[in-house]
């Protein structure tokens, strides 16, 4: 019998077992879902964004299935950062897994006040930084559209925290590369991407719009094509590593994501369908290494043959 393949990935200075994280927003923070997954099996816990204080979001209803995904304006509700540290990392420090938490504000000076007050918190192993919302008036994506201002926000916040630092980046821009090179110049450690897509669904027989929001973010595998070209353009343009998201279903995306340069991966809306998803991605990974006699997941990083 030959050995098993390495599947553990170091990532701005995380070390993952194996490279398969959760989209933040789509596993709570943790605790919610482990009746349903083992947390303590996942390669990272990224958990929902949190802002300085406690936010309600959006109003109902604020998500709506469509063909191939799902579109939704939660609005980034969640507990604050003093109901984070309180409520939901003691529980998060027990699994013994990297936690990447996920923070938004309304200003630059939010994000850095965010990133300063987390810094020093035990059991917390990295920020993303979500820069690409579609879903709040004032903040998230208003910073992610324009490479200056991402970089503005990215530079910000490096001086303000010990940890890394690791943008998220919006799907629905020209040049992915600009704001990739615009990040890492000013500090980043590593990217994800994708976010949602912006969308919006309509009743035709009350023609108004579905979600109270009006309008939301798409998700599931109907955008996972769009997120495929969109980490293979970043990978290309930086050498930080990227941790791939978008319409993973199964193992066949989310080696599809690591062959396109991505080092790590993360399944969002499939969790919600299959909450078992990561936990067959992370085998698919394994038996796919067996199958094409690769030693470790990183040679299957970036080995798109064009
Ligand atoms: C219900 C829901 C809530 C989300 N909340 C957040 C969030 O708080 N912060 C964030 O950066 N992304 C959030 N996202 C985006 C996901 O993390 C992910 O980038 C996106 O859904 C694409 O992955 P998927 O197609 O596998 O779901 C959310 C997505 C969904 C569906």
């Amino acid at each position: 019998m030959s050995e098993r393949p390495d599947l553990s990935v170091t990532l701005a200075g995380i070390r993952m077992k194996n490279p398969v994280t959760v989209a933040s927003g789509t596993f709570g923070y943790g605790k919610e879902y482990a009746h349903l997954v083992d947390p303590r099996l996942l390669g990272a816990i990224t958990v929902k964004g949190i802002r300085l204080l406690p936010w309600s979001g959006n109003p109902l209803p604020r998500h709506v299935e469509v063909p191939g995904g799902m579109v939704n304006a939660i609005g980034l509700q969640g507990p604050g950062v003093a109901g984070f540290i309180q409520d939901y990392l003691p529980f998060l420090r027990t699994t013994g897994v990297p936690v990447i938490v996920n923070i938004w504000g309304t200003t630059i000076e939010e994000y850095a006040e965010v990133a300063a007050r987390l810094s020093d918190v035990e059991g917390i192993s990295a920020l993303e930084l979500n820069i690409s919302c579609p879903n709040v008036k004032e903040g998230g994506a208003s910073f992610g559209a324009d490479p200056r201002t991402a970089a503005e926000l990215v530079a910000a916040v490096r001086p303000r925290t010990r940890l890394p630092i690791i943008p998220k980046l919006a799907p629905n821009v020209p040049r992915i590369q600009l704001f990739a090179k615009a990040v890492a110049e000013v500090g980043a450690d590593a990217l994800s991407l994708i976010n949602t897509l912006p969308a919006m669904v309509i009743d035709i027989e009350t023609r108004r719009p579905v979600l109270a929001n009006k309008v939301g973010g798409l998700s599931g595998p109907a955008i996972h094509p769009v997120a495929v070209k969109l980490v293979w353009e970043a990978s290309q343009a930086v050498r930080i590593p990227i941790i791939a998201m978008g319409g993973i279903t199964g193992p066949e995306q989310a080696i599809e994501f690591l062959i396109a340069g991505a080092k790590a991966v993360a399944v969002g809306t499939a969790t919600f369908i299959d909450p078992g998803t990561t936990l067959r991605v992370i085998q698919g990974i394994e038996q796919y290494l067996v199958r094409h006699h690769m030693k470790s997941v990183g040679d299957l990083s970036g080995s798109l043959v064009v």
